[in-house]
């Protein structure tokens, strides 16, 4: 199982993530992607658009400013509650207060009050894991970062979450949208938090990339959802509140997770989620939960809050995303502070309501950090590592050697397949080096197909196809060439 280090040290080789300002020494929390990082996060978010957008008609993406009126945020609560606890040490060191208790004690601390947590500290004797010294105060932080606009520096926020550009986009896109629920408006982009202690490489960054969903429904359907007979036997992966003493994770149905009290609306979700991960990214089921948060832990807008998590190599189940039913908090609050109306006249059902809202949260950047970690292998029998990702995920899907490049004739043939291919298929030419070491440098990057030209293919017109998992050949005629790797690249 690699460590988060090894990770770090290939993610930089093989161009997918290393720490940005890097020449001059770096800056805690934030990261940038080369270009193999680039293509697998935006086959990520492609995947991530194709599957949750589809799952309604009135389903839609926007796009939208990262800098936001200070007022969206009185409106949302987030520049009162948007608060971590610090923990500061006697050198003047500053930690993440309730992350060091659980590391210090091994039991969760998100959602203890600040009492409940120097009491803890002070019991156990936790000391600053930097400098040794006392923990001398715990305080609260707020994690939103402020900007000033303009010469007469008036005041706004660069965005702790993406939701909120949807949330004020709502009536406008509701309008637009021939007034219809539910309305799902998507995004992705950046959000930004003054996190305490950025860590772990993109698990905790001070800028980020979140993949969201809000999904605007009439409350008095959430116990419906017109599709749920379709996946009512479906066996989920969930962790209750009541399995905490055990930390089991136990496959419930759906149905079962009715008769906890969850709405029908709400369950459906998990069951998409689940089979996101599992079918979609192709996460092994052990490796994936649902985990439910308890009243102390839930985020503050929060009436039902499950957390997404998969089992990392070093960090063990981490948060990848959430379900949260939101209820009208955000748009209740949006109605207060800016005094526009978000009540709508629903004409399927002839009545008036503030919408609620059902949130489908992810990390783009944790998901993608979570394939490279599980898909990661350094193969001792190859010499080399390989990234078994997902054909659809892959940086690259194949790539075109010549078998050597002092032929022309067998590099002009190379480089006319690559061409065909290219239009059709994320592939690359590689001529450098032996076939041994570029087989190793495709492996490397989850290529899953090498197609080889040789002296052969100048008479037979066929190339070798050799697959990364199994290294076996098959020789194939260039005329069907595109047929053949369509029918791998579903597979
Ligand atoms: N709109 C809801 C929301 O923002 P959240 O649980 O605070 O909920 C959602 O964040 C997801 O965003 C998390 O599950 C995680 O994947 C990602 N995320 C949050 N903070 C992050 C950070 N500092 N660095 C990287 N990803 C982060």
């Amino acid at each position: 199982m690699p460590t988060t280090k090894e990770l770090a040290t290939f993610f930089k080789n093989k161009g997918f993530i290393y720490p940005s300002s890097e020449i001059y020494g770096g800056l805690a929390g934030f990261y940038d992607y080369g270009h193999t990082g680039t293509k697998l996060k935006h086959n990520f978010e492609n995947l991530w658009r194709k599957y949750f957008l589809s799952l309604d008609d009135n389903y839609f993406e926007i796009d939208t400013a990262q800098i936001m009126h200070e007022n969206v945020f009185k409106a949302s609560g987030h520049l009162e509650n948007f608060m971590d606890p610090v923990a500061i040490s006697e050198s003047g060191h500053f930690e993440r207060a309730d992350h060091l208790i659980e590391k210090a004690t091994g039991k969760r601390a998100e959602g203890l009050s600040i009492p409940e947590m120097k009491e803890i500290i002070t019991k156990n004797n936790i000391k600053c894991p930097v400098s040794g010294t006392k923990i001398v105060d715990v305080k609260t932080l707020n994690l939103m970062f402020s900007v000033s606009l303009g010469a007469n520096g008036s005041p706004g926020y660069l965005r702790p979450e993406t939701a909120q550009s949807p949330y004020v986009n709502f009536r406008l896109q509701y309008e637009l949208q021939r007034k219809k629920l539910p309305l799902g408006l998507a995004l992705v982009g950046k959000a930004f938090r003054n996190e305490i202690s950025p860590r772990n490489l993109t698990l905790r960054q001070r800028e980020f990339t979140q993949a969201e969903l809000q999904i605007f429904f009439n409350p008095a359907k959430v116990d419906e959802h017109p599709d749920f007979s379709s996946v009512k036997e479906y066996p989920l992966q969930v962790v209750l509140v009541a399995d905490r003493e055990s930390n089991m994770t136990v496959e419930r149905t759906p149905q079962m997770l009715l008769n906890e009290g969850l709405p029908q609306f709400y369950v459906y979700h998990l069951v998409k989620i689940q089979q996101f991960y599992l079918d979609t990214l192709k996460i092994s089921k052990d490796k994936f939960r649902l985990y439910q948060l308890d009243d102390k832990e839930k985020a503050f807008y929060n009436k039902y809050h499950f957390d997404i998590e998969i089992e990392l190599s070093e960090h063990g189940f981490t948060e990848m995303g959430g379900l949260h039913y939101r209820t009208d908090h955000d748009l209740k609050g949006h109605q207060e502070v800016s005094k526009q109306t978000m009540v709508i006249h629903d004409e399927e059902s002839n009545s008036k309501f503030i919408p609620h809202v059902l949130e489908l949260s992810f990390g783009v950047d944790r998901n993608v950090y979570a394939l490279l970690d599980l898909n990661y292998d350094n193969d001792q029998e190859r010499g080399n590592a390989i990234m078994h990702l997902p054909p659809q995920l892959a940086p690259f899907f194949c790539a075109v050697f010549p078998l050597v490049k002092n032929k022309p004739d067998v590099v002009k043939k190379a480089k006319e397949v690559q061409a065909l291919l290219k239009q059709s298929f994320p592939c690359y030419y590689d001529e450098s080096g032996t076939v041994g070491r570029r087989y190793a440098r495709a492996d490397e990057l989850g290529v899953r197909y090498c197609l080889t030209v040789d002296f052969d293919s100048l008479d037979d017109h066929s190339i070798t196809i050799r697959d990364r998992e199994t290294t076996k050949q098959e020789r194939v005629p260039v005329s069907s060439l595109k047929e053949r790797l369509s029918q791998l690249f579903i597979k």
